[in-house]
């Protein structure tokens, strides 16, 4: 089987009003995408690796992508939902799959991927009939907030914060108030879920187009049909930009890792 990458990329930045969509935000003198492309891009294993964009974006065209060869396909088909962006991506690239054929869904928001934790995902679920994630386990005691005073409600994180907005020293909104605890959560065999999430074609598919349009990674998709994808040890560094003080970090793992 071949494998193939699918980035969703079509965040339509409606958060940001006229601002930079988080996907394009300038990170180490490159548009954000262009470092996690790059990765799959370079991964000699991919065969090609899908883009997808909402079919107003404006941004694409804005850069030259010529530096990551000829694996690139940018489709401009996104949806309403992260999963309605996979699904429309998955039905763009169907011509050229078949149904054990890999698909390795990224996030545009996850710049600091590294080769060696593609290589880990690749060797590990090589053998699999279904598939898996790059997760890591929790290392922090986890605390659930009482719902009342505790929604994060107030905490920005990029999609409402301007990007020429200056340097956070935490995310924590003047004023706000701190919520209390109401339980601690128990740690033991929990793992955040991170991605490429890596499954096979016609499974992922299948699981996409009977999920809700809400679900917010592909294997809980691939879970309420039944199966059970496998968890890939991953590293802090594979984080998701979310707040304003992330890029500062990604920047940083970006700057160590060249
Ligand atoms: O907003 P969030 O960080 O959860 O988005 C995760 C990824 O899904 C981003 O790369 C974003 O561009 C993408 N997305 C998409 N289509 C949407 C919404 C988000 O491709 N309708």
């Amino acid at each position: 089987p071949r494998h193939f990458a699918l980035v969703p990329a079509a965040g339509n930045g409606v958060r940001l009003g006229s601002q930079t969509p988080k996907q394009y935000l300038p990170l180490a003198g490159r548009p954000m995408i262009w470092h996690a492309l790059s990765v799959l891009c370079r991964q000699t294993r991919i065969a090609q690796v899908y883009v997808v964009l909402s079919a107003g974006d404006a941004w694409w065209a804005g850069y030259d992508w010529s530096s990551l060869g000829d694996t690139l396909r940018p489709v401009f088909c996104g949806g309403a939902t992260r999963a309605e962006s996979v699904v429309n991506g998955l039905a763009a690239m169907a011509g050229e799959l078949a149904e054990d054929d890999w698909v390795l869904v990224h996030d545009a928001a996850r710049p600091c991927l590294s080769p060696i934790l593609l290589d880990a995902l690749l060797n590990a679920l090589a053998d699999d009939p279904v598939g898996g994630l790059l997760a890591l386990p929790v290392a922090d005691t986890l605390k659930r907030a009482h719902a009342e005073a505790g929604s994060l409600a107030g905490v920005a994180d990029l999609g409402g914060q301007p990007n020429q907005a200056a340097p956070r020293r935490c995310n924590m909104p003047h004023g706000a108030q701190a919520p209390r605890v109401a339980a601690t959560v128990t740690r033991d065999g929990l793992w955040q879920a991170q991605t490429p999430q890596m499954f096979r074609y016609g499974l992922l598919r299948t699981a996409l187009a009977a999920a809700p349009r809400g679900v917010t990674d592909e294997a809980s998709a691939l879970e309420m049909a039944g199966y059970q994808p496998r968890l890939v040890p991953s590293e802090l560094r594979n984080f998701k930009v979310t707040y304003p003080a992330d890029l500062a970090l990604a920047e940083l793992i970006l700057a160590g890792s060249r």
